[in-house]
């Protein structure tokens, strides 16, 4: 079996990961086509170094632009490269413009599309991700879904016969690596004692309006405790857009971490405060209390369990992050770790 994977974006390479992993064991064809949606080598390097993941096969160098620019230069590459690698499948990741493009310009050429964590819906149609996510489903002809909650989104939407569950290979990844880091301590900065918050913001509908933004910063850089702010390129660029202080009050902000560092830094930090869906589900995998900068979460069993509540208003996160710890679970929502077995299973039982 040939599978052509589409990445792009931060997210999808700790994602690819072990599915790279699972297709190479099982001797598949495996094809990487790097978009070049991320493109700063901590953005997107350090990830297939760390994660032990080959080389792409075929690098875009899309790069930024507004979402139509983004998206098309995307699709007016991918067509070559569906046509010369001819895959019995074509595999997107997630909910990213890396994903959209690659499912539309499968599905227009009759390459057979699955869509991994499929069927995530956070019902909040100002966000590109629920466009790009509902529009990848309904494109794909097999929705790999991570949770029984994604399964009951793809019923309700009609899709049900051709979605499969499969568990979340972001836990394969985060508890290998969580394994692998052993008990090795975080590298901070001066002045980060061993109880800090966690910190990552980079979500369009938090970074763009300089008023949402300057109280998110205004909210953190008042807690009690040193908030180690990790801090992705769009956010520093809108902060300094908009004359907004990353270092203010109990701010440390430094440079995106590699994916071992953040399980390290997640695993010691007293709470995590983010918008970042990865991040809410590794706390919780890591046991870290999570508190989250939206109005609405994809990942409900975070929040069901009690590890993780949303902050409607970031004026509230004082408070939050001073919550009691919630009660201890051993309840498994997003999987054992072996969710990219099942998805090279269902690659291949589903083949044309
Ligand atoms: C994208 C995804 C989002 C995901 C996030 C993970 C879309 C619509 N959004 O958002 O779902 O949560 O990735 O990180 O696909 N930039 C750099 N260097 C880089 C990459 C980006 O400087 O390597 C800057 C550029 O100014 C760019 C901005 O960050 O314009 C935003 O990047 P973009 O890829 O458009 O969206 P993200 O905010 O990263």
């Amino acid at each position: 079996m040939k599978v052509l994977s589409i990445v792009g974006a931060r997210p999808q390479f700790v994602k690819l990961a072990p599915i790279a992993h699972a297709l190479e064991s099982a001797r598949h064809d495996h094809v990487i086509v790097h978009t070049g949606q991320h493109y700063d080598v901590r953005m997107s390097d350090v990830f297939f170094d760390d994660l032990d993941i080959p080389e792409p096969d075929v690098h875009l160098g899309v790069g930024s632009g507004s979402h139509g620019v983004q998206t098309g230069a995307m699709l007016s590459s991918l067509d070559a490269v569906l046509e010369e690698h001819a895959p019995d499948w074509v595999l997107v990741y997630g909910d990213t413009n890396s994903t959209i493009a690659g499912a539309l310009s499968a599905v227009k050429l009759h390459i057979p599309l699955a869509h991994l964590e499929a069927g995530l819906r956070s019902f909040n149609r100002q966000m590109p991700e629920e466009h790009n996510r509902v529009l990848t489903d309904h494109a794909a002809d097999l929705c790999l879904a991570p949770t029984e909650v994604a399964m009951g989104h793809l019923a309700a939407e009609g899709l049900a016969a051709r979605s499969m569950m499969t568990g979340d290979v972001m836990t394969d990844v985060c508890l290998m690596v969580a394994d692998r880091v052993g008990d090795v301590r975080a590298a901070l900065p001066e002045g980060v004692g061993d109880r800090y918050v966690l910190s990552t913001i980079h979500r369009a509908e938090n970074t763009d309006d300089p008023e949402r933004l300057r109280g998110i910063v205004k909210g953190l850089a008042s807690l009690p405790i040193p908030v180690v702010l990790t801090a992705h390129p769009r956010l520093v660029q809108r902060a300094r857009h908009h004359g907004i202080d990353l270092d203010e009050g109990s701010l440390h902000t430094i440079e995106p971490l590699d994916y071992p560092a953040m399980v390290r830094a997640v695993r010691n930090a007293h709470h995590v405060v983010t918008d970042s869906g990865g991040l809410q589900k590794e706390a919780f995998l890591l046991r870290t209390p999570c508190t989250t900068v939206r109005t609405e979460t994809e990942w409900t069993e975070t929040v069901d369990l009690g590890w993780n509540v949303l902050a409607l208003d970031p004026a509230d996160l004082p408070a939050l992050v001073a919550r009691p710890e919630p009660p201890a679970t051993d309840e498994t929502p997003y999987g054992d770790g072996h969710a990219a077995h099942a998805v090279v299973t269902a690659l291949v039982s589903n083949r044309r």
